[in-house]
């Protein structure tokens, strides 16, 4: 890819823009902020890291959106993180009015782009994003999945002693405490993982996987997790940017799949150069069905809030 912007140079926008730099996954990186002086000066931090890591990726820092011109993906880690005890629907109305601004801008300046979405809550988002530019699902996508699974990961290594590195776990459905991560679908290279671990434990990974986020916010007090998440976006982005065609559970617009439509679902996609070039459907069990049905309705309840 010849040109990124990332909007927003906050914890999680600054990291991953480290991240890319580092991995070279584009020859400019352009990051923005509405507050003064921060993007610029993330920019230059950023560049000053180049001879450690020996990377020539261009980056620039600024508060104008005009920046973002010519970009082939953007993607918006604009707004506010959930503070403890904060409801979706307070945080929903305090990122609504952002994500617009910024998705009238990235209409203005960059009609051409793929769009990524990580601001929460992020079903929500991709799906205003995706009726607001009236773009196709391939180009309006959401990070939420490849962050959950590697989450669930984390447990399963921690619970199981086995490297993390033979571990593959997948997960579905909305993010946070609506993800519905599928134990059937996670293996110990290749091994499911129900042949090594008790249901209780089992039960416990579950747990801890969908108040991942809720966990980290509680211990940190001050901050939402960041590292985890802007990995979660080098690792979408990597997939876009060598055409890689990885199956990654991702936010995206369905259109019949598992039943659904005219919503914005974690579920499994192909990712490539083109953006999110399909969606994967997953033969589910009946409690994993029932699980996935609970995680659409509370979505569909957080979309009802758009109206409002
Ligand atoms: N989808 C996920 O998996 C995931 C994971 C972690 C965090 N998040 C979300 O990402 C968002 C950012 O989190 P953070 O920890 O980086 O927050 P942060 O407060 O550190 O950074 C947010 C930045 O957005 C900037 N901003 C606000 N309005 C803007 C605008 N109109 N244009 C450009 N920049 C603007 C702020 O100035 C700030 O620098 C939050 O909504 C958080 O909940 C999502």
């Amino acid at each position: 890819m010849n040109k990124i912007t990332i909007v927003g140079a906050g914890r999680v926008g600054e990291t991953a823009a480290q991240m890319l730099a580092e991995q070279q996954l584009c020859r400019e990186l352009v990051v923005l902020d509405v507050c003064k002086g921060v993007p610029q000066g993330v920019a230059l931090d950023i560049l000053q890291t180049a001879a450690f890591f020996d990377f020539d990726t261009r980056v620039s820092g600024g508060s104008d959106p005009a920046m973002m011109a010519g970009s082939d993906l953007v993607v918006l880690t604009a707004g506010f993180p959930r503070k403890p005890g904060q409801s979706r629907a307070d945080l929903l109305e305090a990122n609504l009015g952002i994500i617009d601004r910024v998705l009238d801008d990235v209409l203005r300046f960059a009609p051409d782009a793929l769009l990524m979405l990580v601001t929460n809550p992020v079903d929500v988002m991709t799906y205003r994003a995706w009726k607001r530019t009236g773009w196709g699902r391939e180009r309006v996508f959401g990070q939420a999945g490849v962050l959950d699974a590697a989450r669930m990961a984390s447990f399963v290594a921690l619970e199981t002693g086995f490297s993390s590195r033979d571990i593959t776990a997948m997960v579905l459905g909305g993010h946070g405490e609506a993800t519905v991560p599928l134990s059937r679908y996670c293996t110990i290279n290749g091994i499911p993982l129900e042949k090594f671990v008790d249901s209780e434990t089992l039960e416990r990974i579950i747990e801890r996987t969908r108040s991942g986020g809720s966990e980290i916010l509680a211990l940190r007090q001050n901050s939402s997790a960041y590292e985890a998440p802007a990995a979660a976006i080098a690792a979408m982005v990597e997939a876009i940017t060598n055409n890689r065609r990885r199956i990654l559970p991702c936010v995206s617009i369905l259109d019949g799949e598992y039943g659904q439509r005219d919503i914005a679902m974690g579920v499994p996609c192909v990712i490539a150069n083109a953006g999110l070039e399909s969606v994967v459907q997953l033969d589910l069990n009946e409690t994993e069905q029932e699980l996935f049905t609970q995680s659409v309705a509370s979505v569909r309840e957080d979309l009802t809030l758009l109206q409002e």
